[in-house]
């Protein structure tokens, strides 16, 4: 049997037409297959914020591998990884976000938070917008907005109140009964949609107002990946609880649900161990998080998201073929004419040697994800192929 037959016998397959596009290695902004070289601008979905294989990551990967890796679940133990990335987040967050939880995956702290807003405030309900995702799981797919995606898996979890994105009426369906509000301050799959300051802030208002707990999934948001650490600081809004996820680990399973010490003291009792994971936090996927932050710190990172995501977006978005280009840092939606042209385009770039991708809940927009650190080279020979294929589309 080839590999490619045995990819799809002996995994369990989610489409029915996986790219199977056979990885070989990948370092900084490409990925190398058997006879070819891809400009990566997918990052993994907005994982590999710092490219492939930094050397960094790599070496404190290797460097707490060989001291240890798992040897006991979370929140028994002490392991100076964890404790050393939760103290460094805390100096990089508000006073009010100083205590994490850590998980494996983004579903997972979306989960944890549902969980704390249940216990600290009593009420059973939740309100979620429209157009969201906030994972797969029962609990965090019962908030996610797309129809599409849960109708088959119902009964989901009761009681969530859907708000449009945006929408400033929408904001009197939070009322008393919410124990909390999940939100991503820029939506992602819904294809990279931007709320106003207004908005956002008016949310916060509210929700303080009906003592609902505001949640900010920032798990693809997160990380520098809109130009800044976390999204909530365009917006001048600290939620109550936020969730990372994605990149947070840099490219290893690690996410965090992250809130005051005073709020996640919750789960230490009625019931004691009121939330438990065998595997969240592992110390080498905190090694590879830490040592991320400190590169973002010595390398500049941040700093120069914004003139390369000018330029990328200034390259792109006078085409005629595109409808909208929108963006935030490096987080990137470009809008066509409908589906099919996102399905030629995404196809043709891939033949050139760069890889962009779909969107689950926007099939007429595709996203652009580049890794943050990627160079202005880079950025060049990225555009220059979405606008070839971009012509070509006839
Ligand atoms: C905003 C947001 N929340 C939650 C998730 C779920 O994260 P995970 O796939 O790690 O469970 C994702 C994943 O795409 C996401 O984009």
């Amino acid at each position: 049997m080839s590999l490619s037959e045995k990819f799809k016998k002996h995994l369990a397959q989610t489409s029915p037409y996986p790219i199977q596009l056979e990885v070989k290695r990948a370092k900084g902004s490409w990925i190398y297959s058997t006879d070819k070289k891809y400009l990566d601008f997918t990052a993994g979905i907005a994982v590999n914020n710092l490219g492939h294989g930094h050397p960094k990551l790599v070496k404190a990967v290797q460097e707490q591998a060989a001291q240890y890796m798992h040897v006991m679940p979370y929140g028994e133990y002490i392991f100076s990884p964890q404790v050393a990335l939760a103290d460094k987040l805390q100096s990089l967050l508000p006073k009010e976000l100083n205590s994490a939880y850590l998980v494996n995956s983004g579903t997972e702290a979306n989960e944890a938070a549902m969980k704390l807003a249940k216990r600290i405030t009593g009420r059973p309900n939740f309100g979620a917008c429209l157009g969201s995702y906030h994972g797969n799981t029962q609990g965090s797919l019962s908030l996610s907005g797309n129809e599409n995606k849960k109708y088959a898996f119902r009964p989901l979890i009761p009681g969530v109140r859907f708000l449009r994105f945006g929408n400033f009426q929408d904001l009197d369906l939070i009322d008393e009964s919410l124990a909390g509000m999940i939100i991503e301050p820029i939506q992602g799959d819904a294809g990279v949609r931007i709320p106003s300051k207004e908005y956002l802030q008016a949310l916060r208002e509210k929700c303080s107002q009906t003592g609902t707990l505001l949640i900010f999934d920032e798990i693809q948001t997160g990380m520098g990946r809109t130009g800044k650490l976390f999204a909530f600081e365009h917006y001048g809004v600290v939620p109550d609880i936020l969730t990372v996820g994605k990149a947070f680990g840099g490219g290893l399973p690690l996410a965090g649900m992250i809130s005051s010490e005073e709020n996640t003291r919750h789960f230490t009792f009625n019931p004691v161990l009121g939330h438990i994971t065998t595997f969240g936090g592992n110390p080498v996927a905190c090694s590879a998080g830490l040592a991320q932050l400190e590169v973002f710190e010595d390398e500049g990172i941040l700093e120069q998201i914004e003139e390369k995501a000018d330029l990328l977006a200034t390259l792109l978005s006078e085409h005629p073929k595109v409808r909208d280009f929108r963006h935030k840092g490096f987080m990137m939606a470009m809008e066509l004419k409908n589906a099919e042209e996102v399905q030629v385009l995404v196809e043709k770039t891939r033949e050139k040697g760069l890889l962009v991708f779909w969107f689950l809940s926007s099939p007429h927009c595709f996203r652009i994800q580049p890794p943050l650190n990627l160079s202005i080279e880079e950025v060049k020979i990225g555009a220059s192929i979405i606008l070839e294929a971009l012509d070509e589309l006839g």
